[in-house]
């Protein structure tokens, strides 16, 4: 087992977090976890003997969210595990981004995954992962990178994906809150970027500032946070056919 590793993590919705802490968690006791997705936050330099840096899929990319919550890590070269969650379709260039994001902030990749987590905007898609299988295979995965450390061995790794990588289409919507809404301001806190105001007694959303990460509909307790209705029906219809697929997990080290 390995001392301490620093997990850092951006997880609107809690499959990401759920990847990287079962991976965390078959490597070593004791894990500080950094959440990239705290407006403001403090972001840490890296201490431990490993680092997980743990991201979702956003149409085949990282989030330019955390690809600006990362450029403020300094990774001193130490070593380093990427994980990529995605929502059962495609991870596509996200995780070649991702692994020269965190090179170019000195880190060592020394192992990389792309996970399948229930997808955000389509619930059925992707449902219930990870599961008792992913599970399993997050452990397997972990003890072979224990023992890559433990025999250190320093080898990188390569990751599919291609250049230039897919081209970042921003979805021109954002969530909506429904009459059901009790202004509690869960949203609002839970937005990373502050595109969520309540003024007057009006969820109000800073189109420019929304990223549609969906935090802000994981964390209302009336699931009165919502996408529009047209735009779900049309998420659901593009996505429909991957709710019988099962798209598998894939290690690189
Ligand atoms: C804006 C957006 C774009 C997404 N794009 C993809 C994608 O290209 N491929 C995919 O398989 N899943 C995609 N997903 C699903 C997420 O990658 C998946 O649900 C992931 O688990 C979300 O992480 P979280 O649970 O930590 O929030 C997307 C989700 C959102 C909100």
């Amino acid at each position: 087992m390995i001392n301490t590793t620093y997990l850092y993590y951006f997880s609107p919705t809690g499959g990401t977090k759920k990847v990287g802490e079962l991976f965390s968690n078959g490597i070593s006791k004791n894990i500080k976890k950094i959440n990239l997705g705290l407006r403001d936050a403090q972001i840490e330099n890296p201490q431990g003997d490993l680092t997980v840096i743990a991201v979702p899929v956003f149409g085949g990319r990282i989030p330019d969210f955390t690809t600006s919550q990362l450029k403020q890590i300094n990774g001193k070269g130490k070593k380093a595990v990427t994980l990529v969650v995605y929502g059962n379709r495609a991870y596509e260039d996200a995780l070649l981004e991702l692994n020269n994001v965190v090179k170019a902030q000195g880190f060592q990749i020394l192992a990389s995954a792309a996970f399948v987590a229930q997808h955000s905007m389509a619930p059925e898609v992707g449902k219930g992962r990870p599961d008792e299988q992913d599970k399993k295979e997050i452990i397997v995965f972990a003890k072979k990178v224990l023992s890559k450390i433990e025999a250190n061995d320093e080898t990188t790794v390569e990751v599919p994906g291609n250049y230039p990588y897919k081209e970042a289409k921003g979805m021109p919507v954002t969530p909506i809150s429904l009459k059901t809404c009790h202004l509690c301001g869960k949203c609002e806190k839970a937005c990373p970027t502050g595109a969520i105001i309540i003024k007057n007694q009006i969820v109000e959303t800073d189109a420019d500032k929304c990223m549609l990460c969906m935090a802000c509909t994981a964390v209302c307790p009336e699931h009165a946070r919502i996408l529009p209705m047209p735009v779900q029906e049309k998420m659901e219809q593009m996505l429909g056919t991957l709710k019988t697929v099962r798209n598998e997990n894939q290690f690189f080290i």
